[in-house]
């Protein structure tokens, strides 16, 4: 047979999934891999998908989304960052963020062309990048800039094959936010360069330390150019309905439907269903996850905090716990791998993130208190056991 597209072998499988696959067959497993809340979807929500069948919404909706739900998602940002979109033009809805982040490449991304990350990021960022045929370029981000750029390091990786940088913030896999006072910095970068920059603001509400995090769009000169990714799956707990959104300049967002039109033709109607009521009705869920995520992530500090030789990041958002294990000496991905062989805890080897980040393990801490409090416990042995 004739070779596959270039595109196919270019991405890789994601080393998250090659944990799951170690783990296969072994018992007693305590996971912190899994990058989704442990909670069912509210119960508003999944009522009013099933009244939308029940109501005949059986067939396709319109490729940015139905109407009401693109006009609940303007008025949210409105609210939340005081910014106008138009449901006309402004706003897709789209398969999760995934399918927002993956358009939005799509849309302003040539081959050839750079798209800058951060190292540590989320691992499909590249892939996605590598599917447009276009370079993904890290600039290692440090723990002691919350795992954010520095703007000289930015403006360093900065050519003219430069399109876009990307911000994620609350990030995954550090839990960093990007202060307003750094955001400024960027959008300059941004402005003087004239790139585009793509914000992925999936975990602004799970917030831990005050209030929702500045959004880059919100500074002078970036509403035109910043695409806004936000999705329903962490906030709402509804990773499998397959829900998201983008906001954008109309040039973005109205090629971004086109390029809908022969992906998926729309979102499942039901579905948006659902997320137009999570958007109206009242967020008192939102609160109780958000609360419980806050409580957890307290534990799973204190636990780091007698657990010699590692080293927790505090996450100001999300629900991911960054460690430091280079005390240890051991690359992350050996370190992840005994651990799951000696103590059957697993977590995600920091290289899942970035090159740069081979000394970092990141865990999950969208799970219940015992398995935070076991699964710290065997690594604690885990820890004392290496000392020996
Ligand atoms: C940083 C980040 N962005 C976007 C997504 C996409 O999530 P979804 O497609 O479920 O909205 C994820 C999921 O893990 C994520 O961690």
């Amino acid at each position: 047979m004739k070779q596959l597209s270039k595109v196919a072998r270019a991405v890789t499988p994601s080393p998250i999934r090659e944990m799951f696959n170690k783990a296969i067959g072994l018992e007693d497993v305590i996971s912190f891999t899994v990058g989704e809340p442990d909670f069912q979807t509210p119960d508003n929500i999944v009522k009013a998908a099933i009244k939308a069948l029940e109501n005949g919404e059986h067939r396709y909706t319109p490729n940015a989304g139905i109407m009401p739900l693109r006009e609940a998602i303007a008025k949210t940002t409105k609210m939340s960052h005081g910014l106008d979109y138009s449901p006309e033009n402004q706003v897709i809805v789209t398969a999760g963020g995934m399918e927002a982040l993956m358009l939005t490449m799509l849309t302003i991304l040539d081959a050839g062309d750079e798209l800058i990350l951060g190292d540590p990021c989320w691992t499909n960022y590249s892939r996605q990048a590598l599917i447009c045929s276009a370079t993904p370029k890290f600039v290692s981000v440090r723990a002691e800039n919350n795992f954010t750029f520095d703007p000289d390091d930015l403006e360093a990786a900065i050519t003219d094959k430069t399109k876009a940088f990307l911000i994620n913030s609350p990030a995954n896999p550090t839990g960093g936010i990007a202060s307003r006072e750094l955001l400024e910095k960027l959008a300059a970068i941004a402005v003087k360069h004239d790139l585009y920059v793509i914000a992925d603001e999936v975990y602004a509400r799970l917030v831990y330390d005050g209030e929702m995090p500045c959004s880059i769009a919100t500074l002078p000169g970036m509403q035109e150019r910043t695409i806004i990714i936000n999705s329903f799956s962490k906030t709402y707990a509804m990773t499998g309905w397959r829900v998201g959104y983008a906001l954008g300049p109309s040039e973005v967002i109205s090629n971004m439907v086109k390029l809908q039109e022969n992906v998926a033709a729309c979102v499942n109607s039901a579905a948006q269903y659902g997320a137009l009521a999570a958007l109206e009705d009242p967020q008192d869920e939102v609160d109780k996850m958000v609360a419980s995520y806050g409580r957890r992530r307290e534990l799973i500090m204190k636990e780091f905090e007698t657990i010699k030789g590692l080293h927790c990041f505090a996450p100001q958002g999300a629900f991911y716990a960054f460690v430091d294990i280079s005390e240890t000496g051991m690359k992350a991905s050996d370190f992840a791998t005994d651990l799951l062989e000696k103590e059957r805890v697993i977590v995600v080897p920091g290289h899942a993130f970035g090159t740069d980040s081979d000394r970092y393990i990141r865990l999950s801490f969208a799970t219940s208190d015992e398995a935070i409090t076991e699964g710290c416990a065997r690594i604690r042995k885990y820890m004392d056991n290496l000392d020996k």
